[in-house]
């Protein structure tokens, strides 16, 4: 078989160890010709193909980023897309092809799959937002480096006694604000399912004052937004599936939290140091599992699946399933963030 693997959307650590994993088990244990396709759907649309021998993905397992590069490219946006997709197929004679990507790019592949494009999927968002896996590989990596930021901004927010915001990744679901403010100890976190009250805030900071802390840490994620407001966006720019681009929201609670309660307030903004760098251990892992699980779906002609977690076992989940909605964060964990709110 000749199987083409590409990776779409945001990168995040561990699209390499998939990419590695697909490969090695493809050529050595299925005999299979193993083609990169380069930026995601682009590079199928324009035949941006080359295969992959055992030695381009030599050294690769530790590397953040992707060694086939990404686009947020939506061929169904782009003039003949999908019959440029078909035409490039045949043209390459894949008998399958591996896309590793979010809801955008699984999205893709949906339809393609639809339209008869033997298609595997596998699940890739920093945000940990896709339903039908406990975890995306890249999500344990951001969750680390946010708990090591807020372990430093501790120190300098106590020294100084200040305020810290730290703005954080997590554009529909608030899973790396959660599990990043409860491992580096955040005294509020905000997310995108439940708007807040700046009220309540500044309140809650307040009485944390009134009992000698005097400093604070507020972790909010970037698609956190005021009850009564829309999501805070850097500019009215949509991408190719019409998300805008957002940023911001930390900014404007350092700035009324500062007004609000006199206190001096500074604000971080972590953003793509949260996606860069070498993956975790666990996400070296995932990773690898994911990408052994996809070919072997390949092998067994099991097509318009995406690989997934539950629990400790792989399953593959239907695309629809994956697809049907977000997977936002679980009313329990940020029961016990709240613990340790104010
Ligand atoms: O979709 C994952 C994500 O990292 C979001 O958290 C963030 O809003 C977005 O990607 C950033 O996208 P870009 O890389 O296009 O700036």
């Amino acid at each position: 078989m000749r199987v083409g693997i590409l990776t779409g959307g945001g990168d995040c650590p561990g699209l390499n160890a998939v990419i590695r994993a697909v490969a090695r088990k493809g050529i050595v244990h299925y005999g299979f010709d193993i083609l990169g396709i380069k930026n995601g759907w682009l590079g199928l649309i324009e035949g941006r193909i080359l295969p992959l021998d055992l030695a381009s993905i030599s050294g690769i397992l530790p590397r953040g980023g992707t060694i086939l590069g990404t686009t947020r490219t939506n061929p169904f946006k782009v003039e003949d897309g999908v019959g440029k997709i078909f035409a490039q197929v045949e043209k390459f004679e894949l008998d399958a092809v591996i896309a590793v990507g979010g809801e955008d790019t699984l999205g893709v592949a949906s339809k393609l799959h639809d339209k008869g494009l033997r298609c595997v999927g596998v699940p890739k968002t920093i945000d940990n937002d896709l339903r039908g896996t406990d975890y995306t590989f890249g999500f344990d990596t951001a969750v680390s480096i946010v708990a090591e930021a807020l372990d430093r901004l501790h120190t300098t927010a106590e020294a100084h006694h200040r305020v810290m915001v730290v703005e954080v990744m997590g554009r529909n679901a608030g899973w790396i604000a959660v599990e990043g403010g409860i491992a580096g100890g955040a005294d509020i976190i905000l997310i995108p399912e439940f708007p807040f009250d700046l009220d309540e805030v500044c309140a809650q900071i307040q009485s944390r004052r009134e009992r000698g802390k005097m400093f604070s840490i507020v972790v909010v994620a970037e698609g956190a937004r005021p009850k009564d407001s829309s999501l805070i966006a850097l500019s009215g720019e949509k991408d190719a599936f019409g998300h805008v681009r957002l940023g911001g929201v930390g900014n404007l609670i350092g700035r009324e939290i500062e007004m609000r309660t006199a206190i001096d307030t500074r604000v971080t903004v972590l953003g793509y140091i949260q996606r860069g760098g070498s993956p975790t251990a666990f996400d070296r892992i995932l990773a690898t599992r994911f990408g052994v699980a996809a070919i072997d779906m390949v092998q067994q002609e099991k097509f318009g699946y995406m690989v997934g977690l539950q629990g400790n076992r792989i399953v593959h989940v239907p695309f629809e399933e994956a697809l049907a909605e977000p997977k936002t964060v679980d009313a329990d964990l940020y029961e016990i963030a709240k613990v340790f709110f104010g």
